[in-house]
């Protein structure tokens, strides 16, 4: 049997789309940051992501990973540098860009439905819009029928769905996500990866993930940065080039998946 291409045409096809558009949507130019004098977490770091990328940051604990996420949301704000959005510099959160994090922060005396409609609480959207947007989102992330139910009565992974769901119901035009499907069993957490690509193939903002799981990167990205922790910066910038449609259980056991797996781990353990 022939080995699996690398470079398959339908996904070149997204590369070559992302390659040519020319709109920067994030730009860190120059970024150093640190939370003491004694050291910086980030020096003199320059990254870009495009509008509808998915780009996952990989690397060792304490690299720096969430800081760039906060710095992007407008939690933080540079020391040396510029962080910008559109060309306009970040100066604090926004709903152009949603936030999505490990422990994901729902309101417990609030049903799903009340939650996922509390991502509007900046936008000025009329109660009929706001009742036709949530009712979308709920079906996208596979929720139909727990509008009503409160976030004790659902599952670790509905849960995240429900973080997932109030983050993207503004259509911010990109999505923070901070390891956030960590604490997920296997099944549930391959499950929320695939509804993330469909969500991602249907909704057109960017993605930028924090992962541990090489596996989790490979699988989800069009483009996966590894940072090291002693550089404050970029180690690697790797374009992955996989079939489409992304989600297909083929996408995570082919040679190719398993090329990259192993030169990202390679990459990794170099660096560690
Ligand atoms: N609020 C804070 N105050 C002081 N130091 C911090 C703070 N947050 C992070 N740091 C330090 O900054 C560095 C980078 O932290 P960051 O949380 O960005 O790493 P990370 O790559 O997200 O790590 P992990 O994979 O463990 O989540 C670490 O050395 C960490 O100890
Ligand atoms: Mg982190």
């Amino acid at each position: 049997m022939s080995k699996s291409p690398i470079h398959p045409v339908s996904s070149l096809d997204r590369q070559s789309e992302l390659e040519n558009s020319p709109a920067q949507l994030i730009s860190l130019d120059r970024v150093s940051f640190g939370y003491s004098h004694k050291r910086l977490v980030l020096q003199d770091l320059d990254l870009e992501i495009k509008q509808g990328e998915f780009l996952t940051l990989l690397g060792p604990s304490g690299c720096g990973k969430s800081t760039i996420l906060n710095l992007i949301a407008g939690f933080y704000k540079p020391l040396l540098g510029r962080v910008t959005h559109g060309g306009e510099d970040i100066k604090g959160p926004s709903a152009r860009r949603g936030v999505v994090f490990q422990s994901n922060a729902l309101f417990d005396w609030m049903t799903v439905e009340q939650n996922v409609g509390f991502g509007f609480r900046f936008q000025a959207v009329s109660k009929h819009e706001r009742k036709k947007r949530v009712e979308t989102i709920i079906a996208l992330v596979g929720l139909r029928g727990n509008e009503r139910k409160y976030p004790y009565q659902l599952s670790g992974g509905m849960r995240q769905r429900v973080a997932v769901a109030r983050s993207m119901v503004v259509q911010p035009e990109i999505l923070l996500m901070d390891e956030p499907f960590a604490a997920v069993d296997v099944q549930t957490r391959e499950g929320l990866q695939e509804e993330l690509l469909k969500l991602h193939e249907q909704v057109s903002g960017a993605i930028l993930f924090v992962t541990h799981s090489i596996e989790e990167a490979v699988f989800l990205s069009d483009r996966i940065v590894i940072l090291d922790r002693n550089l404050g910066g970029i180690a690697h910038d790797i374009k992955i080039h996989l079939p489409e449609p992304r989600y297909t259980a083929m996408n995570r056991v082919s040679d190719a998946f398993n090329q990259y797996r192993t030169d990202l781990y390679l990459k990794m353990k170099a660096i560690e």
